[in-house]
């Protein structure tokens, strides 16, 4: 797979990223039996395989699970961790009896959270860390102060945000003394605002790189994919299986190339747990979509014609 630099960061990935979410195969990580482990390692070597080398976690996968397994899989073959290019994130604190579901980017839930997932990993340091959701209460010095904190003890190489509003990202980038390089954001034919919200002309503007999250929506826009009969998503998905036919790829590969096209260089990150689908995902790289038919496919998405 071509590879391609993050931001402004020295750090050189492949032109798609492998998204670990969906790995353990449950949100409990109580359930991750021997099997569910076998299937999590196997979706990992067949995106090793494809040549995929940013691999995307955050620390509620599977509350930590998803990183856990990626950790005894680098434990046992460490020789993976040359082509690893390891995020995660933190933020995101599901509720309990206690407290409510909520963000936190305090100072105190940064370092630890940080410390929680170099444990799970396996690893000395995180290569990019991502704060996952804006939380309404962000004090920008804190987090920048944190950030300082993880940089100086060599925990953490690069920062980056996640779900940002431009507005967000500048409040923080003002604070903070190293560049964000990721965005991280839901982008694709079925959810369009990034596009028309400013948020990838700020990437543009500042070299952010955009990293699309559910890039195939969660399964839908991906080969086989289906929505309920009669739906208006069922034009995109045959405007896309035009497209696919006459590129010779899969509807997997036209949704992820359509991403590709855009100049903001947006990353998709791969959510399959499938081995075979994360090969034909990565197809994509090296497909480069027409003028015309990246419009036609828009179109089609946004359900109405351009003024
Ligand atoms: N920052 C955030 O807020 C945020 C939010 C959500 C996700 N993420 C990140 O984004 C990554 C990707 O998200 P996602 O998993 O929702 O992405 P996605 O690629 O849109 O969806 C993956 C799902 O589509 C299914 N699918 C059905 N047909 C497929 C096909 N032909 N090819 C490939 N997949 C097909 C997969 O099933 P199979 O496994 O059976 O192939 C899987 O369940 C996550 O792993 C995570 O790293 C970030």
């Amino acid at each position: 797979m071509n590879s391609v630099q993050l931001g402004k960061s020295d750090l050189t990935v492949s032109r798609l990223a492998y998204g670990c979410m969906r790995i353990a195969g449950t949100w409990n990580p109580k359930e991750i039996t021997p099997e569910r482990e076998a299937n999590g390692r196997a979706a990992l070597l067949a995106a090793y395989e494809a040549g995929y080398t940013l691999f995307d976690h955050a620390d509620i996968y599977c509350a930590g699970g998803c990183e856990s397994i990626h950790g005894r899989l680098l434990k046992d073959s460490p020789e993976l961790r040359r082509q690893t290019i390891l995020a995660t994130k933190c933020g995101i604190r599901f509720g309990d009896d206690k407290s409510p579901h909520r963000f936190d980017f305090s100072k105190e839930h940064i370092l630890w959270s940080v410390d929680q997932s170099l444990e799970r990993l396996g690893v000395e340091q995180i290569d990019l860390y991502q704060l996952h959701r804006p939380d309404v209460l962000m004090e920008p010095a804190e987090v920048a102060e944190a950030f300082e904190i993880l940089h100086r003890q060599g925990k953490v190489k690069w920062f980056g945000v996640s779900n940002f509003f431009p507005n967000q990202y500048d409040l923080l980038a003002q604070f903070v003394p190293f560049p964000l390089v990721v965005n991280q954001l839901e982008m694709h034919l079925g959810y369009l605002d990034p596009f028309v919200n400013g948020t990838t002309d700020q990437c543009q503007a500042r070299q952010v790189t955009p990293l699309a999250w559910s890039p195939l929506g969660g399964g839908w826009l991906g080969a086989g994919g289906k929505v309920p009969e009669g739906d208006k998503r069922e034009k995109i998905l045959e405007v896309l299986d035009v497209h696919a036919a006459k590129y010779g790829v899969s509807r997997t590969v036209m949704s992820l190339a359509w991403l590709m096209r855009h100049p903001s260089g947006i990353i998709p990150i791969v959510g399959s747990a499938n081995p075979v689908n994360i090969a034909d995902a990565a197809k994509a790289d090296g497909i480069h979509l027409e003028r015309d038919d990246w419009y036609r496919i828009y179109i089609s998405a946004r359900g109405r014609g351009l003024p």
